[in-house]
């Protein structure tokens, strides 16, 4: 199982767009996926859910990634596995041949909780207590996925909200690999350093209390690395990238500790406007004649290959 945190500062730059049409051409191949929703927007919830069935169906059954956050130790109440749904539209899309999306819902009380996880972090009274509570908060998310139940998944994308906050942090230390949706401009290329920067410093102190901590060896050092960035919305004129974008990406290519996928997906709002039916990710309704369709299987290709993750009968 591989698990990806897809991430990026700034909001819409097409992180859940990403995660949500990546997950369903990766199970589509035949893998066992599953979602999970960090972003307190719950965009990439509602995606598979209208939001009538999300307040009936998840949030009023309390299966929504927010009741596991409250939990005094996330995870401690309530078993992660206990609030993996399994959307009906897309799976039936899918056919049931092997591939599946699961999901593991957002909620929007999730944005009060950061603030809440902090002031736990702040609790502990000695210096071994708080390296203790550091390491249990951090990594309360990869240790509810190294359970058992989700070794059946080949897949696990995260998508992250635009923040660094300590949900966000979660899932970092949960993840193999980074990816990072943005958009070819100024504004959007600016913080990818930065941001590299952030999650070398979160590794580093992570790693740094496993070693130093003494006692409980629980926690085990993390390493996730950068997949490299995914250039979103492109604009294509005469299936060329316009200038101004090509030059962005090739500034970033060159100057920045950031790797750039090759593949790149470009603005298509007649796949991903807001007419679309709910349930079902754009790249499944398509048809594979669409350039957007062939960019998200390069992609798929791309990804893929770099986690070394194939479906089952092509092990
Ligand atoms: N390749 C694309 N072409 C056109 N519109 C897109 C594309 N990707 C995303 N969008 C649209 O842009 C908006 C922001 O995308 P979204 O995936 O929600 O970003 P984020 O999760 O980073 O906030 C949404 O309305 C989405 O439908
Ligand atoms: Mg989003």
């Amino acid at each position: 199982m591989q698990v990806v945190a897809v991430m990026n500062y700034k909001g819409g730059v097409g992180k859940t767009t990403l995660t949500a049409n990546l997950g369903a051409v990766a199970a589509r191949r035949g893998l066992r996926v599953l979602l999970i929703d960090l972003d307190p927007q719950t965009n990439l919830t509602f995606s598979f859910y209208s939001i009538d069935e999300w307040h009936h169906q998840l949030k009023d059954t309390g299966r929504t990634i927010k009741r596991w956050y409250e939990d005094e130790l996330p995870g401690r109440d309530t078993p992660l596995a206990d609030l993996v749904v399994t959307p009906e539209r897309i799976n039936a899309v899918l056919g049931g041949a092997g591939g599946c999306v699961d999901l593991i819902s957002s909620h929007l009380g999730l944005i009060d909780i950061d603030l809440e996880l902090a002031a736990r972090l702040g609790g502990a009274t000695t210096l071994e207590g708080s390296k203790r509570k550091f390491l249990d908060l951090h990594g309360c998310l990869r240790r509810a996925l190294a359970d058992d139940q989700f070794a059946g998944y080949d897949l696990v994308l995260i998508d992250c909200a635009p923040n660094f906050g300590l949900v966000t942090k979660t899932a970092i230390v949960a993840s193999e690999q980074i990816l990072v949706p943005a958009k070819a401009d100024y504004l959007s290329t600016l913080g990818l350093d930065y941001l590299v920067g952030n999650l070398r410093a979160l590794v580093d102190q992570f790693n740094d209390f496993v070693h130093h901590k003494g006692g409980d060896r629980s926690h085990r050092p993390i390493d996730p690395g950068v997949l490299g960035v995914v250039f979103t919305m492109v604009q294509i004129y005469s299936q060329q990238v316009v200038l101004a974008q090509h030059n962005y990406i090739e500034e970033v290519r060159l100057n920045s500790r950031v790797p750039v996928l090759e593949s790149k997906i470009r603005n298509s709002p007649r796949h991903f406007g807001d007419a679309g039916e709910t349930g079902v990710p754009a790249m499944l309704r398509a048809t594979g004649r669409d350039d957007v369709v062939k960019e998200f299987d390069q992609l798929t290709d791309e990804v893929l290959g770099a986690l070394g993750v194939k479906p089952e009968e092509n092990r």
